[in-house]
């Protein structure tokens, strides 16, 4: 079985997920990493614990991936043949011909409770607008932005005394406990129906 990991940024959620995989939580799944950043902490924890990956140009401005850039990425993930995809901090958008070669295999981590807070700077958003609680979602990739079908959530309680920074902390802890369980689920659960 193979997990295919995308990541753009700092990569704690990558990393968590290929030292659980180091250590056997998910069967004998094999790691890949693909971004769209060459400077990327996702990319040197994937080299530091010897994890294939592929950089790719996008080729576009923004959020966007050229229809090129998508092409290949598309060729590059067949061969792979990813049980599971997982979107790990990865901010482009996906398009839409990879997200139906996956349709029901790829997942995408959001850093609040969905619907709430879609798109970027959710931590930011939610605090601002004086919550009490915010938290973390997986869900299916579709091609509606942070729309698909919800896996897992994991709320976080916003605490009278929070910054912005203090609150990221413990919505990025909250995420690192999610994913991990959530992959745990698909690909454990997949093993078993093998
Ligand atoms: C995470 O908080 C993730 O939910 C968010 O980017 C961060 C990546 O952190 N993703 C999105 O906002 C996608 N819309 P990391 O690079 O340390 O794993």
């Amino acid at each position: 079985m193979n997990i295919v990991v995308f990541a753009s940024g700092a990569g704690s959620n990558a990393a968590c997920l290929f030292r659980d995989g180091a250590r056997g939580r998910f069967g004998g799944a094999k790691f890949f990493l693909v971004s769209d950043n060459p400077d990327s902490g996702a990319l040197r924890a994937a080299r530091e614990m010897g994890i294939e990956s592929i950089t790719f140009n996008p080729g576009a401005p923004g959020a966007r991936i050229s229809p090129d850039a998508a092409g290949r990425l598309l060729e590059a993930l067949e061969k792979i043949n990813p049980t599971l995809v997982v979107l790990a901090g990865f901010m482009r958008i996906m398009p839409s011909a990879i997200v139906r070669a996956f349709d029901g295999r790829m997942i995408n981590l959001h850093p609040s409770l969905l619907p709430l807070y879609k798109g970027k700077d959710s931590i930011r958003r939610a605090f601002e607008a004086g919550e009490k609680i915010t938290g973390c979602t997986v869900h299916y990739v579709s091609d509606e932005l942070d729309g698909g079908k919800i896996i897992a959530q994991k709320p976080v309680e916003i605490l009278p005394g929070d910054s912005v920074e203090s609150l990221t902390q413990r919505v990025h802890a909250a995420e690192h406990e999610l994913l991990g369980s959530v992959v745990e689920k698909l690909i454990i659960g997949r093993e078993a129906r093998l």
